[in-house]
């Protein structure tokens, strides 16, 4: 049942989330017994990617969107203070079960990345893997994200790259080497009424999209990442082929810097 008070596309989200959160409790179980973090869909080391500092001893962390809550446990392995924000309750109560489970208890809080309730300068760091980063708008989350940062705090976030929307066919079959979407006017994607796995509402912008955002919001850019999957990568994972994702970018990075 969808909340009026929810924008649409955040009600629409939760009912998604809360629809197919068993479905990820068992990757969930599987991140949260790494040490060391892998991230995305091609499961890539930190060592490559850097996306976490070495000690987080005494930083106070907000992960966006943070679905079963392992990215906050990795954090909380190298010293931080977690606090985790998702929109479902469902992938909550996964998240509950399992930082219990690991003796590693932080604060979780059902709600939107979009309108944190948290005061301004509040967090040191701020990630998102595949959470507010593909399912928030990012006219909405990224403000708020430098809202709830002290000045000079981080934010690290992952998700898909433009170029693997606009090669998606209209299907929502996965990327191919045609172009499908219009890039200049990239925003929401709705993959609700798709034939193939249909999903929720999510977010992407053109590169000059992001960039004019960041400068506008107050962030400097300290990193920009084009993720390619494995020369031994072979199957399809989510949207993306291993053959395409070895030629061409099916996820980014960013790492921003408050100014
Ligand atoms: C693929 S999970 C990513 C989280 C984590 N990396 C994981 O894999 O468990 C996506 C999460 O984003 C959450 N989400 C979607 N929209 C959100 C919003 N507006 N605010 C907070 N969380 C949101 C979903 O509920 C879901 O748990």
């Amino acid at each position: 049942m969808n909340d009026t008070r929810l924008p649409e596309h955040v009600a629409a989200n939760r009912d998604y989330w809360d629809s197919t959160a068993e479905d990820w409790v068992s990757a969930g179980e599987r991140s949260w017994r790494q040490s060391e973090p892998t991230w995305g869909i091609w499961a890539l080391p930190e060592s490559e990617l850097r996306m976490l500092p070495d000690d987080m001893s005494g930083m106070r962390t907000i992960e966006l969107g943070c679905g079963t809550g392992y990215v906050s446990g990795w954090m909380m392995r190298r010293g931080a203070e977690a606090v985790g924000i998702d929109n479902s309750a469902k992938q909550l109560e996964t998240a509950d079960r399992l930082m219990r489970s690991h003796a590693m208890p932080f604060e979780l809080i059902h709600g939107n990345a979009e309108t944190v309730p948290y005061a301004d300068v509040s967090f040191d760091f701020a990630i998102s893997e595949y959470g507010a980063a593909i399912w928030a708008d990012p006219h909405l989350w990224i403000p708020e994200a430098h809202r709830l940062l002290k000045p000079g705090g981080e934010l690290v976030f992952l998700g898909t790259h433009p170029l693997a929307i606009i090669t998606t066919p209209p299907s929502g079959a996965p990327s191919e080497r045609t172009l499908h979407t219009n890039y200049f006017t990239l925003h929401r994607q709705d993959w609700r009424e798709v034939e193939v796995d249909p999903g929720g509402v999510e977010f992407n912008l053109p590169m000059a999209g992001w960039l004019k955002l960041f400068r506008d919001t107050g962030f400097e850019v300290l990193d920009y990442l084009e993720l390619k999957a494995p020369d031994d990568a072979s199957e399809t994972r989510f949207s993306s082929p291993a053959d395409w994702s070895k030629r061409w970018p099916s996820e980014q990075v960013w790492k921003l810097k408050k100014i």
